[in-house]
């Protein structure tokens, strides 16, 4: 077997198979042999060049003119022609937004619509990210045993991305109803019935953005982002097109939907598996920001990321043609020792875990990075100080959508004694 180059495809490289059981189970470790041997490769199996190491995957985030992120959304499984009729019969023109963007076009509206992202711009929520986080709490903190992901962790990242998006709550239910086939829809493999369905989906969760944005409009002095940027449309209506907000809306939500709450989920996860780091947290809360890096970078949400070559490119010494699809295994890069010390250790005080590559790198790095920090971190505090003494239920099976790139149980079950709760006991 050859590769697009003409070059002879390895047996590991034949038999790689991203929507196979051991990528599924822990992608980092499916790409051990790349990392070791042959950490630029193409797989016949996906039709896509495979990245593995820190410093190669770097050199394609770096450069995003030579490696374009068009194909970034684009759907592995292409859907069915009924699909697209679905689609069609909804008028959907999601056009390229922010994260798939080509420059000049991309930085000049990451620019204008950056400000709400920053730091300093987003202290003004920490209060009442705080307050909702107790108030899911306060559902099962009596109970002694919750599903964390299903009461808590998927709830959470949508709420804060519609309040951060200014979207009305009356609305917000609407939207949430049609943000989550979108994993499987554009990193799965799904079925053709599931494809119809997505597609139905799709086409309602257009049709409803379209329906908001425009009530929306009737407000020129409401607060949230979605309203900065129907008055960034305003003043600069060449730069964020009217196409543009729709798309964002729906881009944005889901954005920051399942990667927050798969890397909220597996951050307990691993913390929880490592009692003696759980413990530190519990005795030292300020350890909470390093610790949320090194759980991003031992078990980050968005595992995979992908590029495509603009012209003929040298990766880590092999030739990508024009047109060659790049997969960057963010989770393999997070994990080579050529830049993590003893990278399989979980260790909260490592100096560079904030080098990881979960959020991307480089012109299209996540904007929304410190949202998600945030809101980890809240939800990490509360835990400490309320349900220190939770522990993961013994002999649960952790399962994960089949899928390339996002990466989460779909279910977290914790115990814990409730006379032991710190609130009760303090009485
Ligand atoms: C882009 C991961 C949360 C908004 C990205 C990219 C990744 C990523 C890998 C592509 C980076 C690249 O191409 O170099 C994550 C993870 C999150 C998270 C792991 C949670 C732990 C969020 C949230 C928001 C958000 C909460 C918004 C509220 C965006 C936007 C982009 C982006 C707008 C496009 C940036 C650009 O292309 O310039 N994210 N994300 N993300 N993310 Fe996130």
């Amino acid at each position: 077997m050859t590769s697009p180059t003409g070059c002879p495809v390895s047996r590991d490289a034949a038999a790689f198979d991203p929507f196979g059981a051991s990528y599924q189970l822990d992608p980092a470790e499916a790409l051990r042999w790349s990392r070791e041997q042959e950490p630029v490769f193409f797989s016949p199996k996906l039709g896509y060049w495979v990245v593995s190491r820190y410093e190669e995957v770097k050199t394609v985030f770096r450069d995003n003119l030579t490696f374009s992120p068009a194909i970034a959304l684009e759907k592995l499984t292409p859907a069915p022609p009924e699909a697209a009729k679905i689609l069609e019969s909804y008028g959907f023109a999601m056009r390229r937004t922010m994260v798939n963007e080509d420059e000049p076009d991309h930085m000049e509206r990451r620019r204008l619509l950056m400000d709400a992202f920053l730091p300093e711009n987003l202290e003004k929520h920490e209060a009442w990210v705080r307050e909702l986080v107790r108030s899911y709490m306060d559902h099962f903190i009596d109970k002694g045993r919750a599903d964390l992901v299903e009461e808590m962790f998927r709830e959470i990242p949508m709420t804060v991305a519609l309040r951060f998006l200014g979207v009305p709550s009356e609305d917000a239910k609407e939207l949430r109803k049609f943000s989550v086939a979108h994993t499987l829809n554009t990193w799965g493999r799904p079925s053709p019935e599931q494809q119809l369905k997505i597609a139905e989906d799709v086409g309602q969760f257009w049709k409803t953005a379209q329906a908001i944005l425009d009530r929306m409009r009737e407000e020129p002095t409401g607060e949230g982002w979605m309203y900065d940027s129907i008055r960034m449309h305003n003043q600069h209506p060449d730069v964020v097109p009217e196409s543009y907000l729709r798309s964002m809306m729906m881009a944005i939500l889901v954005a920051a939907h399942e990667t927050t709450a798969f890397a909220t989920s597996n951050a307990f996860r691993i913390l929880l598996s490592n009692r003696a780091s759980w413990n530190d947290i519990c005795d030292n809360p300020t350890l909470i920001p390093s610790a949320i890096e090194e759980c991003l970078r031992a078990a980050g949400s968005v595992v995979a990321w992908r590029r495509i070559a603009t012209e003929d490119a040298d990766v880590g010494g092999v030739t990508i043609p024009k047109g060659g699809k790049l997969l960057l295994v963010q989770a393999s890069a997070n994990r080579d020792p050529r830049h993590f010390e003893n990278p399989d250790e979980f260790d909260i005080y490592r100096h560079n875990s904030a080098e990881h590559f979960t959020f991307g790198y480089g012109a299209h790095q996540c904007m929304g990075k410190n949202i998600a920090r945030m809101e980890m971190r809240i939800i990490l505090d509360e835990f400490v100080r309320r349900l220190p003494h939770i522990h993961l239920v013994e002999n649960q099976a952790f399962e994960y959508l089949p899928n390339t790139s996002f990466r989460g149980p779909t279910s977290l079950w914790v115990e814990w004694d409730p006379e032991q709760n710190p609130e009760r006991r303090n009485r």
